[in-house]
């Protein structure tokens, strides 16, 4: 298909719907370096909910709680633990988005919708997508206010109270990767494909990921000018039970397992974070005395690499450096991927092995396993 009936200018944002979002958004501010940008809440006229924009470089996250009982958010919260409500992207035309979408057989979830204030009108519109979770077609174009009607701008200077704001280099979204039932993958790849137009990144199919060590199956859906990438995961039968079965045990149902954030230097980042104090997955240390024999010469020095644990990985076009946190609740659902790119458009498949290891590891401790 030649014409993109769906075409996405970037994210716009990623809402959390939290129990507690002032405490959600202390911890994202001291611990991920995010700046509180806006609010909404009893103070802006908003009875319902409570909600904090978090910013850093072009990330925006959005914490929400429910005010009350009867809230939709409230029911999100209690089924799933915190977890990702809305996944939002900007469009130039919320309505048509809805249109091809739903047309294409998509499932709607808001109608095309116009706030306004003084700053203008944003038009929004939403499709539902896996388990709870929301797609959102932001348009922007008629907007400039701080986040939406209802909120209030908040310098993240001002909310830190030290008179100082500092982020740790996160810069942008990367990937957004789902967790599916099992048998459901190829069900939200042909959701992607057809109601979406997504495409699936042809050097990462089934046989790239070995289930053997990982123990889950993965496809990854890119949209049209490749901006937006949506790996999807199911559960694969090993030896032991999948992390990814464990995901949707604890989340009850399909959700976003992690959300992968880009650094344009991650010693720098990693380091501040882990200062902190964001706990990372750590592969066993003997991965690194392999290391330059599998992914040949880089740029950082390998052993500050191993003193963060830091992973590596190459393929044809360059190479990615990631890491992974630990789950940022106490249920083991959602968790946060840190990624710098050389080149590489990978995931970094040849890390599954070490990581899989490590997550074992984890789940046995938590009696999952
Ligand atoms: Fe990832």
């Amino acid at each position: 298909m030649s014409e993109d009936f769906l075409p996405i200018k970037g994210m716009d944002h990623v809402e959390f719907y939290v129990g507690n979002a002032k405490q959600a958004a202390h911890y994202y501010r001291t611990g991920f370096g995010f700046a509180n940008t806006a609010y909404s809440g009893l103070e802006t006229g908003n009875r319902e909910t409570a909600s904090y924009v978090m910013s850093q470089g072009n990330i925006r996250l959005v914490l929400t709680t429910a005010l009350g009982p009867d809230s939709p958010i409230a029911r999100h919260c209690y089924l799933h633990g915190d977890g990702v409500g809305v996944i939002a992207m900007q469009v130039d035309d919320a309505a048509s988005a809805y249109a091809e979408s739903t047309h294409r057989g998509a499932t709607g979830a808001i109608p095309p919708t116009a706030v306004e204030d003084e700053y203008g009108v944003l038009r929004y519109s939403a499709i539902r997508c896996y388990g709870d979770t929301i797609i959102k077609f932001v348009d922007r174009s008629d907007y400039n206010g701080p986040f939406a009607p209802g909120y209030t701008a908040r310098n993240g200077v001002e909310v830190a109270g030290n008179g100082r704001y500092k982020g740790v280099g996160l810069a942008s979204i990367d990937h957004m990767v789902g967790n599916v039932e099992l048998g459901a993958m190829d069900r939200w790849v042909d959701f992607f494909a057809q109601t979406m137009g997504f495409s699936q990144l042809l050097h990462f199919d089934d046989k790239d990921i070995s289930t053997e060590y990982s123990a889950l199956m993965s496809k990854v859906m890119q949209n049209g000018n490749g901006k937006i990438k949506f790996p999807i995961n199911e559960p694969a039968e090993g030896k032991k039970k999948s992390q990814i079965q464990e995901y949707l045990d604890f989340y009850y149902g399909p959700g976003v397992q992690h959300v992968a954030l880009t650094t344009g230097n991650i010693i720098e980042t990693v380091t501040q974070l882990q200062a902190n104090g964001i706990d990372f997955l750590r592969v066993p240390t003997n991965y690194y005395d392999v290391l330059e024999d599998r992914v040949g010469k880089i740029d950082e020095p390998i052993d500050k690499l191993a003193e963060l644990g830091i992973l590596v990985d190459r393929d044809e076009e360059g190479y990615l450096l990631q890491i992974f946190t630990k789950p940022v609740e106490d249920r083991p659902t959602v968790f946060y991927e840190i990624i710098e790119r050389h080149g590489s458009r990978g995931f970094g498949k040849g890390n599954f092995q070490a990581l899989f290891e490590a997550l074992e590891q984890e789940q046995a401790l938590r009696g999952n396993l």
